[in-house]
């Protein structure tokens, strides 16, 4: 054989060698979520999520074993920026799948365009992530706050309220989430007549109450989540007004919080991309499934968590575990459709989920679906070049 030859065989052999090597080294996953404070059972669920879809894969995606790096976040912006360069820095993730709140997703977001760290929201609303903030190497398995909120001012103005208020945290999920409603609700004819907020994560609603009973307004609209929902739904009822105002929300004012509220939540009208009777064989699947996996009912921080393993699954398979491949990688992630236990969904151009939006009423521990408010809701990606 001629001596060039010889080498390029050599060659070829150890590329070979090379490749499957990094095919067969663990992936390394950084999962930044609270695991304490206000939001710690929404970052546990979304975890759950995440791994179960994993291990429905036999505990592999796309070949490849997943090593899990975990940072708790405490829904702490102050902290983001350093925490997240634990993951990318230090442990050299090659994947980060994080977080629930939108200040602390924003921090992650500019990391992740800075260091081209692959990053796939599954919960955090922040509308600049797959807005100004985008970069083709952040993805959302969630929604943005615009979205939520838009489809309750549609469903409030068919109900036929003509004037609102509003009331939630004074942080970027609260004030567009509460933006998103009254787009919606003051196109249809409405009129959302005062804004009151609290500092993240507050929970002394009792002045905030007194000027809503003052005031009497048609509807309320509320965005809280995790034990401020709790806290905030049950305090609505102490007041008495659960039976003079109505109480409308976001979903997440009653997602994953029934047990606590009790009795305060019955009947609570909500609009979300997830309700929990969604009468498929997908989602009837995964409740069963994580039902006998954890002793727990799932809700929708944990349909998020395993829509997240499913994008990231999507991406993995184009390229046999190989991110090396990044264009085609991010390429199947993008024209991915995820089979989600909410119902099948794309991304819009700003790798944002385009979906259904749910009524949902609440009965007993569940938040039941009582019709569509809007379909194939695309958050519109304003400001996002890229
Ligand atoms: C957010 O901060 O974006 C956020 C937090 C909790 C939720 C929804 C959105 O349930």
């Amino acid at each position: 054989m001629p001596p060039i030859l010889k080498l390029t065989l050599a060659a070829i052999a150890a590329t070979t060698t090379l490749a499957t090597q990094a095919q067969q080294a663990p992936l390394k996953v950084g999962l930044m979520l609270p695991y304490t404070g206000t939001f710690a059972a929404l970052g546990d669920n979304i975890e759950k999520g995440f791994r179960l879809y994993i291990n429905e894969q036999g505990g592999k995606l796309a070949g490849r074993e997943i090593q899990f790096f975990k940072v708790d976040d405490e829904s702490e912006p102050s902290k983001a920026t350093d925490n997240v360069n634990k993951l990318i820095k230090r442990d050299n993730v090659d994947v980060i799948v994080g977080t629930v709140h939108s200040g602390v997703a924003l921090a992650m977001a500019r990391a992740a365009k800075e260091s081209n760290t692959l990053l796939i929201v599954p919960n955090a609303g922040a509308d600049g992530i797959t807005g100004p903030q985008c970069a083709p190497n952040i993805f959302r398995s969630s929604f943005s706050n615009w979205q939520p909120g838009y489809a309750t001012g549609v469903v409030a103005a068919q109900k036929g309220y003509k004037k609102a208020m509003t009331i939630t945290w004074n942080y970027a999920a609260g004030t567009e989430t509460v933006k998103g409603f009254t787009e919606a609700f003051e196109k249809a004819g409405g009129k959302v007549v005062k804004d009151l907020t609290l500092p993240f994560p507050n929970v002394e609603f009792q002045a905030l109450l007194t000027e809503i009973a003052a005031q009497k307004p048609d509807v309320v609209f509320a965005f809280f989540a995790g034990g401020g929902a709790v806290k905030f739904v049950k305090d609505y009822d102490a007041a008495g007004l659960k039976k003079t105002v109505p109480l409308m929300g976001s979903g997440f004012l009653t997602d994953g919080t029934l047990e606590a509220q009790g009795a305060s939540a019955q009947g609570l009208i909500t609009t979300l991309h997830y309700a929990d009777n969604i009468e498929t064989p997908r989602n009837n699947d995964f409740r069963n499934k994580f039902a006998v996996a954890y002793r727990s009912n799932p809700d929708v921080y944990a349909v998020q968590g395993y829509d997240a393993a499913q994008l990231l699954a999507a991406g993995l398979n184009a390229v046999k575990g190989d991110m090396a491949k990044r264009p085609a990688m991010l390429a199947a992630m993008n024209k991915a459709t995820i089979d989600s236990p909410r119902g099948r969904f794309t991304l819009s151009p700003q790798r944002n989920p385009v979906q259904d939006f749910y009524i949902r009423e609440v009965k007993g521990l569940y938040n039941v679906n009582s019709g569509i408010a809007v379909k194939a809701l695309a958050d519109p990606g304003r400001g996002c070049k890229g």
